[in-house]
């Protein structure tokens, strides 16, 4: 394993332990808002602190983009850390046990290191640029053959931004009608990496964040999929709308959404 890539791992599983930990204590999970539908707990920021811990020990000097504590500007700036420590607050707070840790490394803004981790099911997902991806250790392949009739699509909806609510569900139908079934489990970067799993076909989404995408891309990316804005372009981090799948379902997807 790449070291760079240990230590996403390592940083990765320290949060995933707070998260487990800590998880459905029977009592309301303690929230602050930051905007609309938009939660921090306390332990999105104990995760973040622990990730942050991990890498500086072994990268002092390394950027960090962080989704609680924001940006550190560091000396070595052209690796940047980009860490969404528990995506998936929602279903966190409720007691819904489908949440994970994602960690991305930005060499020159290029993803070469990506981790998404699922603490409760001890599911990792890794990859590295031109090293392909994997699930605790065994490779990930996406069929080229996958059409989207009879794909199974994975979406979020876009519930910070309800003005938006037209535009998707016009998307939403026209792809409901051709493919199998859609699936809204609420973590995006847990979306992205079971499209890499090909549990999920495709996935797509709009308003999203770097934190939210960066690590799921590199996985959908080294296990063959394809990753791209709404209109087929690389726009998707400047513009928070991503689709990422099986290459032939992703191009029939973005077919009926353009
Ligand atoms: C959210 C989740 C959700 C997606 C939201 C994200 P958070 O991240 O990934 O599935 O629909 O757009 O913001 O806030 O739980 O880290
Ligand atoms: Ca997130
Ligand atoms: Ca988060």
């Amino acid at each position: 394993m790449h070291p760079m890539l240990n230590i996403a791992v390592r940083a990765a599983r320290a949060a995933g332990k707070i998260l487990v930990k800590n998880f459905d204590q029977g009592s309301p999970v303690e929230a602050e808002s930051k905007g609309l539908n938009d939660w921090v707990t306390d332990m999105d920021k104990a995760a973040e602190q622990a990730i942050i811990n991990t890498i500086k020990k072994s990268y002092p000097n390394h950027g960090i983009i962080a989704e609680e504590s924001g940006t550190q500007a560091g000396e070595e700036n052209d690796f940047q850390w980009v860490i969404d420590p528990l995506d998936g607050t929602t279903n966190y707070m409720r007691g819904i046990p489908h949440f994970c840790i994602s960690i991305a490394l930005l060499h020159k803004g290029s993803v070469q290191q990506a981790v998404v981790y699922d603490p409760m099911r001890e599911e990792l997902f890794t990859a590295s640029r031109g090293a392909g991806a994997q699930l605790n250790g065994r490779r990930l392949r996406i069929s080229p053959k996958v059409e989207l009739k009879g794909a199974i699509l994975a979406t979020g909806f876009p519930f910070k931004m309800k003005n938006r609510t037209p535009e998707y569900l016009e998307m939403f139908s026209k792809l409901f009608e051709h493919c199998a079934d859609i699936r809204r489990a609420g973590a995006a970067a847990l979306d992205l990496a079971y499209v890499a799993a090909a549990r999920h076909d495709a996935f797509w989404e709009m308003g999203l964040k770097p934190w939210d995408m960066l690590a799921g891309e590199l996985l959908v990316r080294e296990a063959g999929g394809i990753v791209s804005d709404f209109q087929g372009g690389h726009n998707y981090i400047q513009s928070g709308n991503i689709a990422a799948g099986a290459p032939k379902a992703l191009k029939q997807m973005l077919a009926q959404i353009r």
